[in-house]
């Protein structure tokens, strides 16, 4: 196994010490939330009842696949624990997430969870965010007018001509399961992240931006077979 995908595995199997049988959990989309599955996958083996509430098409059908009671949000508005990755994570644990198209459900779920424990390996930990480009999901109605609202708040938070693309999945713009358009933001550095967060969410036609700032409880870095737990 390459190492950062032990890392990745690390992280998510550290993580899965936190549940408790019976839980309702938020799961997180990604290749590393694919390990905390796979260790779900194994408690349930052993007996163990698990519902939880999926972030992506993608990690419903895992999660299904690994024994998971699914639920939906409608069914329940009572989520123990979320646990989901991140592209990267600042030392105050603000985080971009988003590089896999599911921010928007990410952070409902996150936000609603009591606990939000994020695992990754220990290359997206960072001293300042936005080497990653930053996802923002937005509106397909009127796209341009709302890219150039947000080229202004970036403008407003110090970054000058950011590179932003609209994300395309096979010769089209791609569309998130809830049917919306990414842009993806290169921002450079963002030097103040929850200021960032509070203008992109006030511009009509943005669904969500893939900065989550002061959301994260616990952040489980992976390196190797080992990992460091940080607190914010
Ligand atoms: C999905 O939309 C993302 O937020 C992922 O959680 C993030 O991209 C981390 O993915 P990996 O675990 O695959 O690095």
């Amino acid at each position: 196994m390459a190492d950062a995908d032990l890392s990745k595995k690390s992280a998510g199997y550290a993580a899965a010490e936190h549940v408790e049988n019976g839980m309702t959990l938020g799961i997180g989309t990604g290749s590393t939330a694919r390990y905390f599955i796979d260790a779900l996958r194994e408690k349930i083996a052993g007996g163990w009842r698990l519902r939880g509430v999926p972030t992506s098409e993608e990690t419903r059908a895992l999660a299904e696949a690994a024994g998971v009671e699914i639920i939906i949000p409608d069914e329940t508005t009572d989520i123990d624990l979320a646990v989901d990755g991140a592209d990267e994570a600042d030392p105050a644990l603000n985080l971009i997430k988003g590089g896999g198209g599911a921010l928007l459900r990410e952070k409902i779920v996150a936000r609603a969870a009591r606990k939000f424990i994020v695992i990754a390996d220990k290359s997206k930990r960072v001293v300042r965010l936005g080497a990653f480009p930053l996802p923002v999901e937005i509106e397909p109605f009127g796209w341009a007018l709302t890219v150039r609202a947000i080229r202004d708040a970036l403008r407003q938070s110090g970054i000058e001509n950011a590179d932003i693309a609209l994300r395309a999945h096979d010769g089209a713009p791609f569309r998130s399961d809830g049917g919306h358009m990414i842009v993806d933001c290169a921002c450079g550095a963002v030097g103040d992240p929850p200021a960032l967060e509070a203008r992109l969410a006030r511009i009509p036609g943005v669904i969500e931006s893939g900065l989550f700032c002061g959301m994260t409880d616990l952040a489980i870095f992976g390196d190797g077979e080992t990992t460091s737990v940080v607190s914010p």
